[in-house]
């Protein structure tokens, strides 16, 4: 099956990937629990960080990285196992490094989820794991685009 990942769209679309992740979860999540009104709050600003996968117009799952750095992921039991959740991951570590974040969080990592984790290099023992980030040119050097900005603006100006 051909999956498509992308950044989740609108706000109402983020409560419909939320709910359809949550009830994935035991106990299931939803949009009126206190962590959707924290995940939403940071749409605005984070909204590269909040994917989902469809298949056709059939949304399959999602994956986010939420408040504290926390990474969300889960799919429906029919998308499971073909690769799916390892790219979510990769496009999410990707997004994240380009916005300067140092690392990410996952909770609630199970004996049945833990090589998964492991399998992209996350580290810790308990239910508890972490990956750290590469440093991006962003956290290297925060004023860097402000420096190629004004060398582009005289070069433009230069030119005219
Ligand atoms: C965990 C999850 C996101 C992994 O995504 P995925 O697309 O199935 O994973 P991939 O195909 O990229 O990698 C497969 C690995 O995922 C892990 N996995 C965990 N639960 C799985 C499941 N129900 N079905 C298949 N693989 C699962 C296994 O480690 C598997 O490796 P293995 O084949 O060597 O055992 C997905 O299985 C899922 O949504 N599970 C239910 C929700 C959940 O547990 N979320 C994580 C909370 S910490």
């Amino acid at each position: 099956m051909g999956y498509v990942i992308r950044p989740v769209a609108s706000a109402a679309e983020l409560a419909e990937v939320y709910d359809l992740m949550g009830a994935q979860f035991e106990p299931a999540r939803t949009r009126g629990d206190r962590g959707f009104g924290e995940l939403a709050r940071l749409f605005p600003e984070r909204r590269t960080l909040m994917l989902l996968a469809h298949a056709d117009d059939r949304i399959v799952g999602g994956a986010h990285i939420g408040p504290r750095g926390t990474l969300s992921i889960a799919l429906m039991p029919e998308a499971r196992g073909q690769g799916l959740g390892t790219r979510l991951v990769r496009a999410l570590e990707e997004a994240a490094t380009r916005l300067g974040c140092a690392a990410i969080n996952v909770g609630g990592v199970t004996d049945r989820t833990r090589s998964f984790y492991l399998r992209l290099g996350f580290q810790g023992r308990g239910s508890m794991m972490r990956k750290g980030l590469p440093l991006s040119a962003l956290r290297r050097d925060p004023d860097g685009w402000r420096r190629e900005l004004a060398v582009l603006r005289a070069r433009r100006q230069l030119r005219l």
